[in-house]
């Protein structure tokens, strides 16, 4: 059963992007128009548009914004899509770690070598792509949520770490679709959401978007884990995923892999929920994943204010890769893929 969100983070509008600007929530609740392909580079490097399936979204309406831009640049048909390729590339490099970028990327690289129509022909099936992949991706994340809530506890108190909602996806969420889901069968669900150091989306996005759907969350510092697991109080984590490895290995927000190793301390089961389009066949083992580095102002500064002295050395990766032995599950939109992950993946991938 699911319990809707209000929220559609970014959406095709009347031939352009439109999409939440989640920098400024939660001071702010407003709409940003994207209206070439540049802009969107430029909102998902600077996470106006943020999560893995949210910036898949974003990359392949990108493109289709640089297809429109192009199409009186090229009289020939294969210059164009030339152009277009190589911008389909570009757009993929926006962010490195989360995949589902540049397997939405990838997916409008084939609707470009495959097309046999002309420049309008070849937009009209670029845009057509593009809202597939976003309303497919709220489906998804339902069969995910609905899968998930088969392994929640009645009245169970879960732990999230960063966003991996409705913000972060077509509009339903990964781990948070796992609540929704549950909470639609058993309103004694409630959330403890970590803020997520550096950029706070724990504390800015993950309580915004719950409490706006009456879901109870209580916001609790990075640090605070152990503690309440130690206490009794947490049943499980759930967490999203920004990039999976052919053995089950997840990059994703830094800072989950610190919880996944205090839930195994305490026998607190940990699970992953994306869909398959987070997991990369391609790669081993998380040792592959790149890890992105981001600006060191996110960990000097808060909101604008320096909190440390002048000088200070500064590392901020935005991901790390929890090991696959922690991981319980990984909830996707075919069902809980459990260990052996090199197998339960392989299997899944043969069957899709
Ligand atoms: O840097 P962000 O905010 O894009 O990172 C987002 C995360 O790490 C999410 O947990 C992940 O993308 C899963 S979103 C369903």
């Amino acid at each position: 059963m699911t319990f809707e969100s209000k929220i559609r983070p970014i959406q095709w509008v009347d031939g352009h992007s439109r999409m939440i600007d989640q920098t400024v929530i939660p001071y702010e609740y407003k709409y940003v128009d994207i209206t070439t392909g540049d802009q969107m580079f430029h909102a998902i490097r600077d996470m106006i548009v943020r999560g893995a399936p949210a910036i898949g979204i974003a990359g392949a309406q990108g493109i289709v914004l640089y297809a429109k831009e192009g199409k009186d640049k090229y009289d020939n048909i294969n210059d164009f899509k030339q152009w277009l390729l190589e911008k389909a590339d570009y757009m993929s490099t926006s962010r490195p770690t989360a995949v589902n970028l540049m397997w939405a990327c990838g997916e409008q690289k084939k609707v470009i070598m495959n097309s046999t129509s002309d420049k309008e022909g070849l937009i009209k099936e670029l845009t057509e792509k593009a809202v597939e992949i976003e309303f497919d991706d709220i489906e998804r994340c339902k069969k995910i949520g609905d899968y998930g809530a088969e392994v929640v506890p009645k009245g169970a108190t879960i732990l999230t770490h960063c966003n991996a909602g409705a913000l972060a996806t077509g509009g339903y969420g990964t781990a948070l679709g796992v609540v929704r889901s549950a909470y639609a069968n058993d309103n004694t669900i409630q959330v403890f959401a970590d803020e997520t150091r550096p950029r706070q989306q724990g504390a800015r996005l993950t309580t915004f978007e719950l409490a706006m759907d009456g879901i109870p969350v209580t916001l609790i510092t990075d640090g605070m884990c152990s503690y309440f697991m130690s206490k009794g109080m947490i049943n499980m984590v759930v967490v999203g995923a920004d990039r999976i490895a052919a053995n089950g290995d997840t990059a994703n927000k830094i800072g989950t892999y610190t919880v996944a190793i205090a839930a195994k301390y305490h026998n607190i089961p940990f699970y992953i929920a994306a869909p398959l389009s987070t997991i990369d066949t391609s790669i081993k083992s998380g040792k592959e994943i790149p890890i992105e580095e981001r600006s060191h102002e996110e960990v000097t500064h808060i909101n604008g204010k320096r909190i440390c002295a002048e000088g200070v050395n500064i590392i901020n990766p935005g991901f790390d890769v929890t090991p696959h032995e922690l991981i319980a599950g990984i909830i996707t939109e075919k069902g809980i893929l459990r260990p052996d992950y090199n197998k339960s993946i392989a299997e899944v991938f043969k069957q899709s």
